[in-house]
């Protein structure tokens, strides 16, 4: 058999069309597991077709995680419609089908067998229900590479295609699920330093990093675990009149530059830096849209003015960042993990919607639990 296919410098939106298939598998299941990831520079602002306003880089997570069974079936000849039952914890959730519907329209270009069959959604995530926690990254990823796994029993695909391409059909769900497929350090966006970058699939950061990144730690702070009052999806069109977007965007590719010596020798005190002021960044960006809002909440800021107290006095290389919601990101070395524990259950929980926290790290990527 052909393997398909080979990697192009950085791939276009047509090679990633299958060739036209014959042996259809009649029926089946896989089953992926998919981490979330936290970014560092910030994507946020988007064109049509997911495309990012900026470039932007994220830590995968490992302990945060979407499995989803993806069991299907044929049903004869191409049918007009998509045929997919979705539960989510065991339990059906109809009210997730518009958004997957709204994915698989996007895809089927891509993926052209999806009308064949009857799906049958599995999905489970590691972290609690509501949480707070985007699942949206993880739980694409996931879907993306279950459908892309089915192509895989037809035409076989080397990884590197097969990572690539389902983090191209991830990124068609969530922007930033492209960046849960492969790799600890993954990069999404055009960057004009980083030559295999795009802005259509995420790549394993290709440059040399420190062995202080190596098991970084992420302690996650649910402050608030209830549903944001601002989507993401209506952030990043905020972005389209704001005021500032233009500067913004420029400021990410810059830090975005910046990081690739901070990463190569381990500064971590500039590390700390430029992740801090994404995080406050892509707030002040909600802050100063039309309409504004603001999804920090009190105990955000108190937890934000403690690490800071607590690095300023102990000298401890501990951070933090935010996604687009109240919960907070705590980032260390491995080296500082039982110091920043401490801290973390001394000072910090004591801000945590009952008290809750998840224990994360870097990962390495998406794992296949089925084939
Ligand atoms: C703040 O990927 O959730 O987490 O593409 O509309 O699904 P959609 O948005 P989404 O946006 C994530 C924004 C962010 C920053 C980031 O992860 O880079």
């Amino acid at each position: 058999m052909v393997i398909f296919a080979q990697i192009f410098f950085r791939m276009r939106e047509q090679d990633f069309l299958p060739k036209v298939y014959a042996n259809f598998p009649e029926k089946g299941k896989v089953i992926w597991k998919a981490p979330s990831n936290i970014a560092l520079v910030k994507y946020w602002g988007k064109r049509a077709q997911q495309i990012p306003a900026n470039p932007s880089i994220s830590f995968t997570l490992d302990a945060c995680a979407t499995t989803t069974q993806l069991s299907y079936e044929i049903r004869g000849e191409n049918t007009s419609d998509f045929s997919f039952d979705l539960s989510f914890d065991g339990k059906s959730k109809e009210d997730f089908k518009p958004k997957i519907r709204a994915f698989l329209e996007r895809v089927e270009p891509y993926l052209p067998h999806l009308k064949r069959y009857h799906f049958q959604i599995e999905t489970s995530n590691s972290f609690p229900h509501s949480s707070g926690i985007a699942s949206s990254a993880s739980g694409m990823a996931a879907l993306a590479l279950c459908f892309l796994s089915i192509e895989r029993k037809i035409q076989e695909m080397e990884d590197g295609f097969f990572n690539r391409k389902a983090s191209f059909l991830a990124r068609l769900g969530s922007g930033s699920a492209c960046r849960s497929i492969a790799g600890d350090l993954v990069q999404w966006g055009y960057h004009q330093d980083i030559e295999e970058s795009s802005d259509l699939y995420g790549i394993q950061y290709p440059f040399k990093v420190n062995q202080v990144f190596k098991n970084y730690h992420d302690t996650i702070l649910l402050v608030h675990k209830g549903k944001k009052q601002v989507s993401s999806t209506v952030g990043h069109d905020l972005m389209h009149q704001h005021p500032f977007a233009s500067k913004r965007f420029d400021q990410a590719h810059e830090n975005l530059a910046q990081l690739k010596s901070v990463l190569a020798t381990g500064d971590l005190e500039r590390f700390i830096q430029i992740v801090e002021s994404e995080a406050l960044t892509l707030h002040a960006m909600m802050m100063t849209s039309m309409p504004y809002y603001i999804l920090m909440l009190p105990d955000t800021l108190e937890i934000l003015q403690k690490i800071w107290r607590f690095r300023k006095e102990t000298k401890i290389p501990i951070c933090f960042t935010l996604d687009a919601g109240a919960n907070v990101h705590v980032l260390y070395p491995e080296s500082v993990e039982e110091p920043a524990m401490q801290f973390i259950q001394d000072e910090l929980v004591v801000h945590c919607e009952n008290g809750h926290y998840i224990c994360d790290q870097i990962g390495l990527g998406a794992k296949q639990i089925f084939e």
